[in-house]
């Protein structure tokens, strides 16, 4: 199956079929007069870490046949740009562990409309490939990092090595990205206690960095989220105690609500899909690497664009109008009931964190 796809589907080619593509406008517009502008691309469910609120200890990933190439992944982006989207993040699981991702991110950067290609890892992979990361077109990249004592980065992480992840945090910061910005999922009595330190380390690097809210997303064996929740408001307040925030309305087209500390160029972002409802704003769909189009993190709404382009190699045309079609099921908001057991049963590596 894959192999046939192969012989009718390469970058070249694909870069022929966006030529005639006449971009006029977004056609990506759902139910509720959401645009849909941003779309996120995990390229693999794997991991070299195994963080307490994204997997459990023994998890199961996908055999090679199930997952799409990066050929298909880039034919499916190219449809999405084809119809207006204009940027585009490569996550995972943890993206710079699946072969071949340089020469992905080269292709998609050039795609014809693109406005940003942007990433988001775990770092591990960054010390040896921050340099071809912003060779091949990368503006942005998010950094997951939840705390600053090695001790508690090995047991949030269960397997992660530290110091690694600082020579990969330190060998971006040398690239020249437009931004860094680090992700801190904040847990109750794990890491609560850092976040003055978090931005304290942001600032000194000239790094963004956002706070999120855990989700229930899959099972998880090490704690109870309900019990493990920590507010965005909580965090606010704390952080309020060491530095000057100035509400901003800088966005950049995630969840994210920015304030600036003055007097730095540090902007500290909350994500909340607890305390603060974002998804009247939703702007983003997501595609697995199962090839799943996901319309939204929060609910199971999904339509099978692996099944449609294996079915019909090549044909741009349906696959555009198979997304256009697919907005319809988009949700207008996520079902997260940090009480209840999830209903989501996807992990977030199997998502697209
Ligand atoms: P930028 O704003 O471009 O920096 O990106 P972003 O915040 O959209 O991306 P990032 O990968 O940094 O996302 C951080 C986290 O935000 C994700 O891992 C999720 O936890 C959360 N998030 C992103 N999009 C959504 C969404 O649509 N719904 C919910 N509930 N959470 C989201
Ligand atoms: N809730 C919130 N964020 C999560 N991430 C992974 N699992 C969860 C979860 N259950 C975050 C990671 C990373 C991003 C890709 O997703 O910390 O920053
Ligand atoms: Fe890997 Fe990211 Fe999940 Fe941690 S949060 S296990 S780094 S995919």
């Amino acid at each position: 199956m894959v192999n046939s796809y192969h012989t009718h589907i390469c970058y070249s080619s694909i870069s022929k079929l966006m030529k005639h593509t006449q971009q006029t406008q977004n056609l990506l517009i759902d139910r509720f007069d959401r645009r849909v502008d941003y779309v996120r691309l995990s390229i693999t469910d794997r991991c070299d870490l195994r963080c307490l609120y994204c997997m459990s200890e023994k998890m199961t990933f996908l055999p090679r046949e199930q997952i799409l190439t990066l050929e298909e992944i880039h034919f499916i982006a190219s449809a999405f740009v084809a119809l207006g989207v204009n940027k585009l993040r490569v996550t995972g699981g943890e993206p710079l562990i699946r072969q071949g991702v340089i020469s992905l991110l080269s292709n998609l950067a050039v795609l014809p409309g693109l406005n940003e290609l942007v990433m988001t890892t775990n770092a591990t992979h960054l010390e040896e490939m921050a340099e071809a990361i912003h060779a091949a077109g990368v503006k942005r990249i998010n950094i997951s990092l939840d705390t600053l004592n090695p001790d508690r980065f090995r047991k949030i992480t269960r397997v992660g090595d530290f110091q690694r992840v600082m020579r990969g945090i330190n060998a971006a910061g040398r690239q020249g990205f437009k931004k860094i910005k680090i992700n801190a999922v904040i847990l109750k009595n794990r890491n609560h206690d850092e976040v003055c330190d978090l931005v304290n380390f942001a600032i000194d690097k000239g790094f963004d960095i956002s706070f999120i809210e855990e989700m229930p997303l899959g099972m998880i064996d090490a704690h109870d989220r309900a019990e493990a929740y920590y507010s965005s408001d909580k965090i606010l307040d704390d952080l309020k105690s060491q530095f000057n925030l100035l509400h901003s309305t800088e966005s950049t087209g995630g969840p994210s609500v920015y304030h600036q500390v003055v007097g730095t160029h540090t902007n500290v972002g909350f994500i909340s899909p607890h305390s603060h409802n974002f998804c009247s704003t939703c702007n983003r769909v997501r595609l697995t690497v199962e090839g799943k189009l996901l319309l939204c993190l929060g609910n199971e709404h999904s339509v099978d664009l692996k099944k449609v382009i294996r079915a019909n190699p090549g044909d741009f045309d349906l696959l555009k109008q198979t997304i256009i079609s697919s907005l319809e099921i988009k949700p207008e908001k996520h079902e997260f009931e940090l009480t209840e057991k999830p209903v989501i049963l996807r992990h977030m590596s199997a998502t697209g964190g």
